[in-house]
């Protein structure tokens, strides 16, 4: 027997609910001793600016966004920029799932599918704050039963911390009231040249620890199979410019992906201290390092971003200036199941961990 379920009536109260929070949406500084500050604000758990000195010294911010937090809201900016994204991170295909045989149906909003949760997932919504100084901050997600129409309710949690060697430890945990399914990632985009108006992200070396991926049909949509690197222009096991074969796109994958808008099997076991990927401006010497305890990462070198998005500082944002590294289950992995589960179940604890690490070539 097929059971659709659709829960409308959670669905149209979080519509009609708006960007407010009853503790105000408002930006939270960390700083460290090393001088370095990352800003975050609870509206859609985000990280609005990394902060930190370059190889001369000079202080570079190295993630777009915007100046004011209302800037934000999606009735102003649609973007994803440092968000929080949940309860499912990536593509669902159709926006359809079942678990115990019961059928789901999620709003679809990117090319006839469920992308990051849906049109109100939780990067457009208010977290709460429950702690925060000037190390870290942790915050809260209530999500209800049908949020999206996902089944329910869900409490999550993110808690930021930055550390004395320049590291952003990013820690997610969730549990849920029903059997549901969770993949919550961090949406940053980086530009280590802190200088997004002329740098784009294709000058920069890209390393990811993977020697296979997971391609796409033409409407972004994960097709189920692996498929390995190995001479393509898929290829990141040693370090080069991300320019250097981004536009093949005789290469399908390239096209399909209109770029680099893939996951990539990551080759590090889901053990946080196997370096997952690193990204290199040889221009300030900044370096990330990025390690998850995620089996893939969502590589996205901002495709569509198009210069319609105005950010701080009145940057206009091209394509390609930014890069996501959205450490991650592999996308539609509810509908794929010999790929790791994303299933959450009540009783459970949902746990995902990745952290950003900082340092400066000179
Ligand atoms: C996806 C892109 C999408 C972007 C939107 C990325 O995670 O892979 O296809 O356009 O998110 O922010």
């Amino acid at each position: 027997m097929r059971i659709v379920k659709t829960i409308l009536p959670a669905l149209c109260a979080i519509a009609l609910c708006s960007c407010a929070s009853e503790q105000g949406n408002r930006f939270y500084k960390l700083t460290n001793a090393s001088g370095m500050e990352v800003t975050v604000t609870n509206f859609g758990g985000r990280i609005t600016s990394i902060v930190l000195p370059d190889k001369e010294g000079i202080k570079r911010d190295v993630v777009l966004g915007f100046d004011k937090v209302e800037d934000y809201y999606p009735e102003n900016n649609q973007t994803d920029f440092g968000a929080s994204i949940g309860r499912y991170a990536n593509r669902i295909n159709q926006g359809r799932f079942s678990i115990d045989s019961v059928e789901y149906d999620l709003p679809k909003n990117n090319f006839g599918h469920c992308l990051h949760g849906g049109p109100t997932g939780w990067q457009y919504q208010p977290y709460k704050v429950v702690e925060a100084d000037s190390r870290h901050i942790k915050l809260r997600m209530d999500s209800p039963e049908g949020d999206n129409n996902f089944p329910g309710a869900v409490t999550a949690f993110v808690t930021y911390t930055l550390t004395d060697d320049d590291k952003i430890d990013i820690a997610y945990e969730a549990t849920t009231t029903a059997p549901t399914i969770i993949n919550m990632t961090n949406h940053s985009y980086f530009n280590l040249s802190g200088d997004p108006a002329n740098h784009s992200i294709c000058e920069d070396e890209l390393f990811i620890n993977a020697s296979q991926y997971t391609p796409v049909d033409a409407t972004y949509m994960t097709t189920g199979e692996i498929l390995p690197v190995a001479d393509t222009p898929m290829d990141f096991t040693v370090a080069h410019k991300i320019g250097d074969r981004i536009n093949e796109y005789e290469f399908e994958q390239l096209k399909n992906g209109n770029g680099y808008d893939h996951n990539w099997v990551l080759d590090t076991d889901c053990d946080i201290n196997v370096l997952a990927a690193e990204l290199t401006c040889e221009q300030t010497g900044i370096k990330l390092q990025v390690y998850t305890d995620e089996p893939g990462i969502q590589v996205y070198s901002g495709n569509f971003l198009d210069g319609t998005v105005t950010g701080k500082g009145g940057v206009v944002y091209q394509q390609r200036t930014g890069i996501c590294l959205e450490t991650q289950h592999y996308p539609d992995s509810p509908n794929k199941p010999q790929w790791p589960s994303v299933v959450l179940r009540p009783g459970e604890t949902y746990h995902s961990h990745c952290i950003f690490a900082f340092s400066v070539n000179q």
